[in-house]
């Protein structure tokens, strides 16, 4: 039988989108994201995605933590964001073979906040794998005015 594969240390930024992840409002698919974006002068600023009954009106942590950085003032001082999520395996009981990556509209929103070479880093839930990326490889044409 094959041993699991040993889970990659996560980067300082990864480490901190999981710490924030216990703070997720999920209470409907329990599926716990965090995001932490840091700055260009070092600052990190952190989100978690936030469910509603009315599932629609629900964000996610990349977006919460991308208006969060605007309001403090970081617009155009963004570098990089990192993205963690539980494992919904364990959760379900059912297998999730890739890693939590960001849906569409939070690409085309880190396409308008963040330089198209900026670093974007999320985790594969089983094996530990660290991608690293960016919005113009997430989002090629995003649209813009
Ligand atoms: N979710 C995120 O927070 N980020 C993503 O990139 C994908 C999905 C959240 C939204 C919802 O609360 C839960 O995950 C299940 O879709």
């Amino acid at each position: 039988m094959a041993e699991p594969l040993e889970k990659a240390a996560l980067t300082p930024l990864l480490s901190e989108a999981q710490r924030v992840s216990s703070h997720a409002y999920a209470p409907y698919s329990h599926f716990l994201v965090g995001a932490a974006i840091q700055t260009t002068d070092g600052q990190i600023i952190t989100g978690v995605n936030v469910e509603n009954a009315s599932y629609g009106l629900t964000h996610c942590a990349e977006r919460t933590a991308l208006f969060t950085a605007i309001a403090q003032g970081y617009a155009g001082k963004l570098k990089a964001i990192a993205i963690w999520a539980n494992d919904v395996k364990q959760q379900y009981g059912q297998r999730f073979e890739g890693a939590a990556t960001p849906c569409g509209a939070c690409r085309q929103v880190m396409a308008e906040l963040l330089p198209p070479d900026a670093e974007v880093q999320f985790v594969h839930p089983q094996t530990g794998a660290i991608t690293h990326t960016t919005p113009s490889e997430l989002l090629p044409l995003s649209f813009t005015l």
